[in-house]
């Protein structure tokens, strides 16, 4: 079987039901990746629920005062993704009040980068754009055997040239989710579970013995 379809099968059976995962409302999908960035799903959670209530939709979001909005914030860190977000819910009420609908358009928002772009226009619209974050990072480098740097522009572009062959065409969505979702429970950085991992034979860093060893970072 595929590489894509085999990530599918585990996701299918093993991945934690969470929020975002059951809406396509891309305020709601924004809203999570940017809460997720830097912070754990179990601190990111209450979080997010929080936001949801207080601000229903994107509208509700722009209206409100910036002491508010920081206020829900505080405890997360980088305030900064706060203000952005902001900034971002006014940028997309004074265009209309529609969140756009394509990787290219998602990027014109502040604060919205290649990787939360290509969650949102995955995850809401079927867009076949891979996500490339640290779980992604840390699988892919491991499966393949790949030592390339991955805090470097030819690392991280070498990474993504694999990651976009990798996609499923079909179902990019659940294939985005499910990457992340086994880096982030299987393919841990510590402890991975390489004894139950259905990828355990073709594992290039398993066979070598150096799973411990990948991903590699250069230090700056
Ligand atoms: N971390 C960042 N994005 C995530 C997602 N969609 N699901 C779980 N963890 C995440």
């Amino acid at each position: 079987m595929e590489i894509s379809a085999r990530l599918l099968e585990w996701y299918k059976n093993h991945h934690r039901s969470l929020p975002w995962r059951k809406t396509r409302d891309p305020y709601k999908i924004w809203l999570s990746e940017i809460i997720l960035q830097q912070t754990r799903v179990n601190q990111g959670l209450p979080y997010y629920l929080n936001f949801i209530e207080t601000f229903p939709t994107v509208d509700d979001l722009a209206r409100a005062p910036q002491e508010q909005v920081l206020k829900l914030w505080q405890g997360l860190g980088y305030y900064s993704r706060a203000r952005n977000l902001h900034k971002a819910a006014q940028q997309v009420v004074e265009d209309g009040g529609i969140f756009p609908t394509s990787y290219k358009d998602l990027l014109t928002l502040k604060g919205v980068g290649a990787y939360t772009a290509a969650a949102i226009a995955s995850f809401c619209y079927d867009e076949v754009v891979p996500v490339v974050d640290g779980n992604v990072y840390r699988v892919l480098s491991r499966l393949m055997g790949i030592s390339s740097p991955i805090n470097t522009t030819p690392g991280q572009k070498e990474f993504r040239a694999l990651a976009t062959m990798l996609i499923s065409k079909k179902d990019p969505a659940t294939y985005n989710q499910a990457i992340m979702e086994f880096g982030a429970t299987h393919c841990t950085p510590k402890n991975p579970l390489c004894n139950s991992c259905p990828f355990q034979t073709d594992c290039v860093a398993f066979n070598m013995g150096k799973v411990d060893e990948l991903p590699v970072k250069v230090k700056k």
